[in-house]
């Protein structure tokens, strides 16, 4: 699997701020996936730079790309805008995932703007640049990331049946 990690943070690409929230992106996939190669960038809140970054990957037929952080309501958090531009599909019931795993841990869970879609033959989620948040998030997805990749690269496989209620 081919992953790109994004960190969204002005104060992580001024060098302000450690990035925690990336790197756990990276071992939780690592930890869960055979990851071939991780493309790992730092971009500011700035809607042309996070959309050109994620396009980058995009164009180089990255599988996976995960966004962290401005997903929120403040007025520097574009991170949802900018992905959507890209989209050509919005995969609707894994934001919702996200949301319903979120909220079982804290109503601020409903701050998250956080997109999921698909923009040409690559899966974009977006999640929030907390380390726990991330974890929680990227968690409720885990297990519908493989056939999901398949099937936005046209591999139609058969589920077992037992993952089909
Ligand atoms: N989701 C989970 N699961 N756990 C959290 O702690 N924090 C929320 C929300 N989503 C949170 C969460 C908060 S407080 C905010 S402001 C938003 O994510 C947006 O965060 P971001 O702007 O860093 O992306």
């Amino acid at each position: 699997m081919q992953i790109g990690v994004i960190v969204i943070s002005d104060s992580t690409y001024k060098g302000t701020r450690k990035d925690e929230s990336g790197k756990e992106i990276i071992d939780i996939m690592k930890n869960n996936f055979s990851v071939e190669n991780v493309n790992y960038t730092v971009v500011p809140d700035e809607e042309d730079a996070i959309s050109n970054e994620i396009a980058r990957l995009v164009k180089i037929e990255t599988d996976i790309v995960i966004t962290t952080g401005g997903t929120g309501p403040s007025e520097r958090d574009r991170t949802p805008e900018a992905t959507m531009r890209l989209l050509d599909k919005r995969l609707y019931g894994m934001e919702i995932l996200m949301l319903m795993a979120g909220l079982k841990r804290t109503d601020f869970a409903a701050l998250s703007r956080a997109v999921v879609g698909v923009a040409k033959r690559t899966l974009i989620i977006n999640l929030p640049g907390n380390k726990y948040a991330v974890r929680e998030n990227l968690s409720a997805l885990l297990h519908i990331i493989p056939h999901t990749i398949e099937e936005i690269k046209g591999k139609k496989k058969e589920l077992p049946r037992e993952d089909i209620q």
